[in-house]
């Protein structure tokens, strides 16, 4: 079975890598040279834990290829799937799909009737009815082309999350694949059958559910983080602590324990973007869903709420200087997009004297963007935090909360810490004399 990938980013570069370990021939394509010269050497361009072990391997194996041009593999590949981005649209917050029907426009321009027809596989996110409308763009481009002669068009919405994905494509909690023939159908039993092992779910369903069954597992995900985050606030009034609401309401089973963490909103390449795309497509379809637009605006109030807990916990910030640690949507990624710590950055530094920052992997990516002008880069946590007024942890890395907070202590002009990931014990604090600020913890 040989397969393309176009769109090598986090998703195209993490299936390919996997559907290669699972013994595939696979070829990933990016029209971004330069990361596919990086990649043609087995450098990796993302920052993805197990990531680069498993491309060198298979580079190795000579399952693994990478290349700038579709038609290099187009004519030996059974399946090209499409992981390119889907960002949001400034228009009207629905789904961009402007480089997805560049690739489509690619894959028609490259078909030939005499071969064997070509499954063509949506992994990035679409909005439903996507399939559709693909069907009918290649029938307009090139009308020779025949629906399930020359090619055929399935659904395949990804799961993975950053910081783990290797692991989330190998052991996924299911795979959904939205086919409308026996061909699709075959060609995506094979692909994942080396998941029958671990007797991963396979959910065969119809394209359209398919399509909307990522938007509505992103929807909900989020809802419960803007949920939690809302009865964080709750608990702040009333004297409650929030993590042990979490744990209540989370050890009944028909609720879970898991996305019941209290933060500073959620962010990232896809919840902020898919949930628009949610509601924009309960919009056009006059089926509104009013809970994710309201978790939409709790979201990004849910930013400005933090910048206002870190004035409430410092004081007049004028002639202060503030310590941030992480800057990452969550731990154990590069990817900056959307994270709340832009907006809580931008607003600080309006605000502050001196802003200092530090996240393990996420600067490269921070430092190409405009909020985060007039910030200090630090080498690392302690060097961040010396000599400021106060620190404010944004993203829960590993190596945060191991910190020496006696050190911190002695290392910060006034001993103020305030928390937004509650990754710290308030007793604990109390013991070493940190006036400490968490979230939903009063
Ligand atoms: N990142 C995630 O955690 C995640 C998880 C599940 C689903 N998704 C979805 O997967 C899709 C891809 O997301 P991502 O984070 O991997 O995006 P990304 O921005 O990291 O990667 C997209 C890649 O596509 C390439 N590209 C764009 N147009 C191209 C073209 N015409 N030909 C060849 N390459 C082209 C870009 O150069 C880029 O390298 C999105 O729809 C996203 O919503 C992402």
């Amino acid at each position: 079975m040989n397969i393309t990938i176009v769109g090598a980013g986090y998703v195209g570069l993490v299936s390919g890598a996997c559907f290669s370990e699972f013994g595939f021939n696979v070829t990933c394509v990016d029209k971004d040279i330069d990361k596919i010269n990086k990649l043609k050497d087995g450098v990796i361009p993302i920052y993805e834990p197990q990531l680069e072990d498993l491309v060198k391997k298979n580079i190795f194996a000579n399952r693994l290829h990478f290349e700038n041009d579709l038609s290099k593999s187009f004519d030996i590949s059974d399946s090209i799937f499409i992981a390119v981005g889907t960002p949001t649209n400034s228009r009207d917050n629905s789904a961009n799909l402007i480089y997805v029907y560049k690739v489509i426009e690619e894959i028609v321009s490259l078909i030939n009737i005499k071969n064997k027809p070509k499954l063509i596989v949506t992994k990035s996110t679409v909005p439903v009815g996507t399939g559709q409308e693909i069907i009918k763009l290649i029938s307009n481009l090139r009308p020779e082309l025949k629906l399930y002669d020359h090619f055929d068009i399935a659904s395949n919405p990804e799961f993975l999350r950053e910081g783990s994905a290797i692991e989330d494509f190998m052991r996924p909690d299911r795979v959904v694949c939205g086919v409308e023939s026996e061909f699709a159908k075959e060609i995506m039993q094979k692909l994942y059958r080396p998941l029958n092992l671990r007797e991963t779910p396979i959910l065969f369903t119809g394209r359209e559910t398919a399509e909307l069954i990522k938007y509505a597992s992103n929807g909900f995900l989020a809802t419960k983080i803007s949920f939690i985050n809302e009865i964080s606030d709750i608990c702040e009034k009333v004297g409650a602590d929030v993590q042990q609401v979490a744990k209540g309401i989370g050890l009944d089973g028909r609720i879970g324990s898991k996305f019941l963490h209290p933060g500073p909103g959620f962010g990232g390449s896809c919840f902020p973007k898919d949930t628009r795309a949610l509601a924009e497509i309960g919009k056009k379809y006059k089926a509104r869903s009013r809970i994710i637009e309201s978790v939409i605006d709790i979201n990004e109030n849910r930013k400005l709420n933090m910048v206002k807990k870190v004035q409430d916990a410092i004081g007049n910030l004028k002639n202060k200087s503030i310590s941030i640690l992480g800057l990452t949507f969550k731990p154990n990624t590069d990817d900056m997009r959307e994270s709340p710590s832009i907006i809580i950055v931008s607003e600080l530094l309006n605000m502050c004297k001196k802003l200092r920052v530090y996240d393990p992997a996420g600067m490269d990516n921070a430092k190409k963007m405009s909020e985060f002008n007039g910030v200090e880069w630090c080498q690392n946590a302690y060097d961040c935090i010396k000599n400021t007024d106060a620190m404010v942890l944004i993203t829960e890395w590993n190596e945060f909360r191991a910190l020496d907070l006696i050190k911190v202590k002695t290392l910060l002009k006034q001993p103020i810490v305030i928390d937004l990931r509650n990754v710290y014990s308030k007793e604990y604090m109390q013991e070493v004399g940190i006036n400490y600020v968490s979230v939903g913890r009063s």
